[in-house]
This record gives structure tokens, C-alpha cells and sequence, in this order.
């Protein structure tokens, strides 16, 4: 395949080249390449590495209650004709299950998937046999990162046990992402809203405000300090959070983040609507204001905040087990948390950031795609339009004008929270491997395509070698010159 006439961007340089591709990687980027079997025109668009969304939930069972109404199929399609050609999702443990099977039940779901993938493991009960036994196993077969959630009652981890994983992380050399909002904090204002009839989907808001974001980012960056471990923050939505965030980054530790389109175009009022529509814009951390969006936008541009991902946890309107799986009328804190955006996540970002002057194109390069394989060890391989890499290309139309509607998605979830919303840039064409899959509004996704991606160790996130004291409590051993 050859690509022709295209502006290939990088996060580190732009250039005009053709870009040679064969048996699935990209062999050649010169001028005027020799004919291909198959040739496509980017002729006025940007060639730019294929989408890595590394947060979305898939075919998975809710942290609050519910399903997700996606399969590996239908999310992974709907992914690739959004631009993004690899994905991060999750196995999710739940307290009382052992790890390994339900990390065989994933693998065996996202057989069907169409585009690349591999899983961060969610640790909801971190007994001594999954963090002595299991964990050590599963990380060395390729699952390099763990997910723990600081809140949802299911899910949810203690300090304690927090340190826990932190330790097996780092013993194991394994990312450790978090969902990080105080608990007790949201089920202490949730009970005291409830008793106050104040149960509807925009007093979701006012149960988990940015301060309760912000305590649990800066306690799980202490603990992290402690331990020497890195860590990435999960859907950063607020100016306190990312505030945190970047305080620590100034303190050289190796604390990532990232954002999510839903903390760019959503806010608070999007909730104040009757129960069913409300519903449509329940997620965690909770839609802000416009001033947290635009400093969300600003942490993007400072790199506090690395990369983009969509959080896709998508739950029906209309099903028992979506989001009024707790009945028609149930009280904000029984509703689902999530939205759906695989699909969206590359416009929005491009449109709100490159299209109205937010950010350039580069950076929407590097926050959509190239950072987060640097985070996930997936770099070269992915994240990048170079010789040897994976051909896994967006090619984009910076000028094309799009109204998101539900109709034009190719998800499995009967709404959009962007209904409406106006956006300028969308993918022309995407490639998996080299095989073209998305191209001029026609979609031939392959089913069972996507490969898992094994990740090794890699070097972008090992630890400082910095401790607060002499005794280093993971290794055991103790400084003596100190
Ligand atoms: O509301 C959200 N984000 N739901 C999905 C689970 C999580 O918190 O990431
Ligand atoms: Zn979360
Ligand atoms: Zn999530």
C-alpha cells in the first residue's frame, strides 16, 4: 500500500511524504514512492499514527451495577472509525474473585475485537494470593499496568491496600493507574442529599465536587512518593486535581495523567435535566464548568496532563441492565456511571483543541496517540508514522464539517452525550496492520483482526531511585551512608 500526497504528522516533526507500507508495518517514507497494490490519495489531509485510546470499558461488568452494552466488536469498530487503532481496556476483578479467570474471560471476549488491543488489570481485591501469585504471573505474560479505584463500593481500595499494589507494581515493573475520588467523602454527601430528597441526576455533581478529586490525587501521590512508584491519573477533570498534579511533576516524581473529551464539551448543567436525560451525562468525575475545562485545556498545552482517552464506559438508555439497571426512578447514586466515546474521542479533541486554536497539531498527535504508547510500552511499535512501526494511520480532513448525531456512530449504545455538537476535523481513512478499514464514510472492520498486544518492560516508568527515608520498604534494605 501506498499512501500519497499526504502531510505526515508526528509528535516530533511534520513532513510531506508518501508512506510505504507492507505486511502490516511501514517499510518506506520518501517523495514519490514506486506504485503499490494499493494506493490511496491523501492528497489536503493529515497521515498521523493511529489512535491509542489507553482508558475504555468494554463487555464489562459496571463498578456500579449494569453492564456495558458494548462488545469487543462493536466498540472496537466503532473505535477505528473514529481514527483510533489501538486500544487499552480493562479485566476487571471483583472483591472475592481470584484474578486469573476473569483475565481469561477477557482475553476470550476480545477475541472478536477489530483493532489492537491489551488490558490494564483492575485489582478490586488485593489478597495475598493474587498480589503474591497472580499478579507477578500476569504482568510478566504482557498486562503492564494495574487500575485500582479509590471510590465504588465494589471496587474500591483502601490505603493500605493501595500500598499493597503499589509494592507489587514496582517489585513486578507494572504502570499503576487510578480512578482517584474520596469515598467516604461522596457516600457521606450522598447520604446527606439523599435525606434531603435531593436525589436527581444534577445532584450527582454535588455528591463528588473537585475537592474530593483533589484529596485522592494528592493522598495516592504521597503513597506513591512513599514507595518510589509512578503512577498515571485517570480522568484529571478539574483545576484541582491537575493542580496536584503538577505540583509533583515540579518535584521531578513520575506522576502521568490524562484528561477526556467529556471534561472539554460537558459541564454540571448538562446534568440539570429531567432523570432520563440527566442520565446521559452521569460519569465519574462529574462533569465541571466551563473555567475547569479551559484549565484542563490549559494542563493539556503545559503537559501536566500526557494524554487523551475517551473513559468509553457505556451503558443503554433503554435496557434492564443499563443505566437505570436500579429501575426507572432510582436516585442519582444508582444510576450507571459512564458515557460513550470511542468514536468521538479524536474529533472532539481535535476540533475543540487543533480547529479552535487550543492546541497544534503536533500535540494533538502526541496527546491522541504517541504519548500514551511512550506511557504503555507500546512505543515504536506504536504512536508513531516511522519505518519499522506497526502501519496503524489516521488519515485526517482538518476542514471537514460534522453535527455528531447517534445515527452516524457505529457504537452499540442507543445515545450520544454530543448529540448536537458541532465539530470540525474527522478521520477520512483508518488503517489496523495495514489493512485499511474505514475509508470515506465505508466501514470493512474484521471481526477477531485485533491482536493483543503483550507488554514488556520498558524504561519510561521505572522508578527515580528517590525514597523519603533511608529504608527502602519494598526491597527491604536500608541506605547506609544516609
Ligand atoms: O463514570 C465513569 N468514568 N465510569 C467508568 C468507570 C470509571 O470510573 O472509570
Ligand atoms: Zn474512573
Ligand atoms: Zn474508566
Amino acid at each position: 500500500m501506498v499512501i500519497r500526497g499526504g502531510t505526515v504528522v508526528n509528535a516530533a516533526e511534520i513532513s510531506k511524504c508518501d508512506v510505504g507500507v507492507k505486511g502490516g508495518r511501514i517499510v518506506a517514507l520518501g517523495e514519490n514512492l514506486t506504485a503499490g497494490a494499493q494506493e490511496i490519495d491523501a492528497t489536503g489531509k493529515y497521515v498521523m499514527p493511529g489512535g491509542i485510546d489507553s482508558h475504555c470499558h468494554i463487555d464489562q461488568r459496571s463498578s456500579g451495577g449494569g453492564r456495558n452494552s458494548e462488545t469487543f466488536e462493536s466498540g472496537t469498530r466503532s473505535a477505528a472509525c473514529g481514527g483510533t487503532t489501538t486500544i487499552i481496556c480493562f479485566a476487571a476483578q471483583e472483591k472475592g474473585e481470584l484474578l486469573t479467570p476473569v483475565v481469561e474471560e477477557y482475553h476470550a471476549k476480545a477475541k472478536q475485537s477489530c483493532i489492537d488491543y491489551s488490558f490494564h488489570l483492575i485489582i478490586s481485591d488485593p489478597s495475598d494470593e493474587v498480589i503474591h501469585k497472580e499478579i507477578p504471573k500476569l504482568i510478566k505474560a504482557g498486562h503492564r499496568s494495574l487500575k485500582l479505584f479509590m471510590t465504588y463500593p465494589r471496587n474500591r481500595l483502601n490505603d493500605a491496600e493501595i500500598l499493597r499494589v503499589l509494592e507489587v507494581a514496582k517489585l513486578n515493573q507494572a504502570l499503576v493507574c487510578v480512578h482517584a475520588e474520596n469515598h467516604d467523602a461522596i457516600m457521606y454527601m450522598t447520604e446527606k442529599l439523599l435525606a434531603a430528597d435531593k436525589n436527581s441526576t444534577k445532584h450527582h455533581a454535588w455528591a463528588k465536587p473537585p475537592l474530593v478529586e483533589r484529596e485522592a490525587t494528592h493522598r495516592m501521590i504521597m503513597l506513591a512518593e512513599l514507595l518510589d512508584v509512578p503512577i498515571q491519573i485517570f480522568h484529571v477533570s478539574c483545576e484541582e486535581a491537575a493542580e496536584e498534579i503538577r505540583r509533583a511533576q515540579e518535584r521531578g516524581l513520575k506522576i502521568f495523567s490524562e484528561t477526556c473529551p467529556q471534561y472539554f464539551v460537558l459541564t454540571a448543567r448538562d446534568l440539570d435535566r429531567d432523570q432520563r436525560e440527566g442520565a446521559k451525562f452521569v460519569c465519574s468525575p462529574a462533569p465541571r464548568t466551563e473555567g475547569d475545562q479551559e484549565a484542563v485545556w490549559n494542563h493539556v498545552r503545559l503537559g501536566t496532563i500526557g494524554n487523551v482517552t475517551s473513559d468509553h464506559a457505556p451503558y443503554n438508555i433503554d435496557e434492564l441492565e443499563g443505566k437505570f439497571w436500579a429501575g426507572d426512578n432510582a436516585p442519582f447514586s444508582q444510576i450507571a456511571n459512564g458515557v460513550p466515546g470511542l468514536e468521538t474521542r479524536m474529533p472532539i479533541t481535535f476540533s475543540e483543541g487543533v480547529s479552535k486554536g487550543r492546541i497544534d497539531l503536533q500535540t494533538f498527535v502526541a496527546q491522541t496517540s504517541t504519548n500514551a504508547a511512550r506511557l504503555f510500552g507500546l512505543y515504536p511499535k506504536k504512536g508513531t508514522i516511522s519505518v519499522g512501526a506497526d502501519a496503524d494511520i489516521c488519515i485526517w480532513d482538518a476542514e471537514k464539517e460534522v453535527t455528531i448525531t447517534q445515527d452516524i456512530l457505529h457504537h452499540d449504545t442507543d445515545y450520544t452525550p454530543y448529540e448536537g455538537l458541532q465539530v470540525q476535523g474527522w478521520p477520512a481513512a483508518t488503517i489496523t496492520r495495514g489493512k485499511l478499514v474505514w475509508n470515506d464514510g465505508v466501514e470493512t472492520c474484521e471481526p477477531g483482526w485485533g491482536k493483543f498486544l503483550a507488554r514488556d518492560p520498558y524504561d519510561y516508568i521505572k522508578p527515580r531511585g528517590v525514597l523519603p527515608t533511608p529504608f527502602d520498604p519494598v526491597f527491604m534494605t536500608t541506605d547506609d551512608e544516609v
